[in-house]
C-alpha cells in the first residue's frame, strides 16, 4: 500500500507509541484540491465545506481552512472545534436533525452561513430564537429526496422514511407559510443521500429532484440561491472497490446548476482524510484456535469502530518485523490471518482473512485508510486511553493529539 515510508512510521511508534493514528498532510491537501477543483473551481460555482465528523482534530480542521474549505458541523462541539480552527463563521453549514436550543442559539451568535433545518418544529424553534436575538438566519431546508444510494445501511440516509430532514411535501407547506417565521430567510436546499455512495448515478438523480423542488419554492416566491448537495464520495478501501468518480459526478451536476442560477455546496469528509490516515498497532501475540491464525494487536473496536460496526474491510500491512527473517529467506506469507484487537467482545475483529508476512510479537503493522471515522470515533470502552495522533507534512512528524492517560478517563467521575 502506498501509504508514508516504513522507517518513518517505525520511529513514529517508537517514540509516540501504539496504537496511534497518523495522517499525512500533503495527501489531505491533494484530495482537497482534487475535489474542489472539480466541484467548485470557483467561488461562484459553490464551496467544499468539508465535514468535521470525518476527523475532527483541531490541526486537521487549521489545516483545512488554510486550504481554504467551509466546514459542515453537527454539533456544538464540532461547531465549536471550526470557530477553534479559524473558520470564517460564514463559510460554516449547521447540519443535524436534533439540535439543541443552545446549540442553535450557540450558531446564531457565531453568525453561522447556513442552518440546514431538518423538521417542521426545527424551524419554529430557530426562528423564534432569531427573532427574540432581533437577528435573521439564513437556511437551506433538508429535504428527503427518496433515493437509494447503494451504499451499507446505516450509510444511507436520503430514503424516504430516514429520519432526516423533512418531506418535500411538508417543505413545501413550510416555504408558503415562510413569513410565519420572521426570524429566517429559506435560501436554499440541503439534501445528502448517504455515504460511501459510489457511482454518478444517485448524485444525478438527487440533483433532478432537487431541480424540481427548487423549481417549485421560486413559484412559491422564494428566493432560491444555493443547493447543497451534501457529501458521501466513496472511497476504495480494498483495491478491488470503486471510488466515487468526482470527474464525471462535477460534470454532470456543475452545468445544470449553472443553468438554474444555484449556487452549489459539498460536505465531503471521507474523500478528503480517509487514505490520508492510518493506525499503527503493535502484535501483542499470535495463536491459532481451530483453524483460525489469530494476531492480537494492541489496537482495538474502541480505536476503530468501522469493522465492527459496517463490517468494513481495511487494508492491514507490516511495516517492520521484529524478525530478519524477511531480509534473509523471503517473505513467508500466511494467509487469512484476524487481526483481533484486546476487548471483551468476539466482534472486536480489526481485519478479516488478512495475507501477511508471519507475524510475530513486536511486529509493527499499518491498518489503512483510517484517516475518516477512526479517531473521530473512537471511544474509551474497556477503559482504555484514545489513542494518539500524529501529523506528517514534508517527512517531519509531530504529535497532534497526545495519547489519553488512566487519569484522563477517570478526571470526571465524582466521588460519592
Ligand atoms: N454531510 C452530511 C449531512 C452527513 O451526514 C455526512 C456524513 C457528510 C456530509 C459527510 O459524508 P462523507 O463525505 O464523509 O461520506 N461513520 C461512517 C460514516 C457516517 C457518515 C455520516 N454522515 C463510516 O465510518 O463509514
Amino acid at each position: 500500500m502506498d501509504f508514508l515510508p516504513h522507517d518513518l512510521l517505525e520511529a513514529i511508534a517508537r517514540q509516540v507509541g501504539t496504537p496511534c493514528y497518523v495522517y499525512d498532510q500533503g495527501r489531505i491537501a491533494q484530495n482537497y484540491a482534487r475535489l474542489a477543483k472539480a466541484l467548485a473551481p470557483s467561488a461562484e460555482v459553490g464551496r467544499v465545506c468539508y465535514s468535521v465528523k470525518a476527523n475532527s482534530n483541531l490541526s486537521v480542521l487549521r489545516l483545512m481552512r488554510n486550504l481554504g474549505t467551509g466546514f459542515d458541523v453537527v454539533s456544538g462541539g464540532e461547531l465549536r472545534r471550526a470557530l477553534l480552527a479559524g473558520a470564517a463563521t460564514d463559510s460554516i453549514v449547521f447540519a443535524g436533525v436534533g439540535k439543541r436550543d443552545d446549540e442553535l442559539v450557540a450558531a446564531l451568535d457565531a453568525g453561522v452561513g447556513w442552518i440546514n433545518v431538518e423538521s417542521a418544529q426545527e424551524l419554529r424553534v430557530l426562528s423564534d430564537l432569531a427573532a427574540a436575538r432581533g437577528v435573521v438566519q439564513r437556511v437551506a431546508l433538508r429535504i428527503n429526496p427518496g433515493i437509494d444510494p447503494h451504499t451499507h445501511r446505516y450509510l444511507a440516509t436520503g430514503k424516504r422514511a430516514s429520519k432526516f430532514g423533512i418531506e418535500t411535501e411538508e417543505s413545501l407547506r413550510l416555504v408558503a407559510h415562510r413569513a410565519d417565521y420572521p426570524g429566517i430567510s429559506i435560501e436554499g436546499i440541503h439534501i445528502h443521500i448517504g455515504s460511501m455512495v459510489s457511482d454518478a448515478g444517485p448524485y444525478a438523480e438527487a440533483m433532478r429532484v432537487a431541480l424540481a423542488v427548487v423549481a417549485q419554492y421560486r413559484m412559491l416566491g422564494a428566493t432560491i440561491t444555493t443547493l447543497n448537495l451534501g457529501g458521501g464520495f466513496g472511497v476504495a478501501y480494498q483495491p478491488d472497490q470503486a471510488e466515487a468518480p468526482i470527474e464525471a459526478i462535477a460534470s454532470n451536476i456543475l452545468p445544470l446548476a449553472r443553468k438554474a442560477d444555484l449556487r452549489l455546496l459539498f460536505e465531503p469528509g471521507r474523500a478528503i482524510v480517509a487514505d490520508a490516515g492510518a493506525l499503527l498497532t503493535r502484535v501483542l501475540y499470535t495463536k491459532t484456535n481451530g483453524n483460525v491464525r489469530y494476531v492480537v494487536v494492541d489496537a482495538a473496536m474502541n480505536d476503530l469502530i468501522r469493522p465492527a460496526l459496517y463490517g468494513a474491510a481495511h487494508q492491514v500491512s507490516l511495516v517492520s518485523s521484529v524478525s530478519d527473517v524477511l531480509e534473509v529467506s523471503g517473505v513467508s506469507l500466511v494467509s487469512g490471518v484476524s487481526v483481533v484487537g484486546p476487548v471483551c467482545e468476539s466482534g472486536d475483529v480489526l481485519a478479516e482473512g488478512v495475507m501477511l508476512p508471519e507475524p510475530r510479537r513486536g511486529d509493527l503493522l499499518v491498518i489503512h485508510h483510517a484517516g475518516a471515522y477512526g479517531m473521530s470515533m473512537a471511544s474509551n470502552y474497556n477503559t482504555r486511553p484514545r489513542a494518539a495522533e500524529v501529523l506528517v507534512a514534508d517527512g517531519k512528524w509531530q504529535v497532534i493529539r497526545r495519547r489519553e492517560s488512566i487519569e484522563d478517563l477517570v478526571a470526571h467521575e465524582v466521588e460519592c
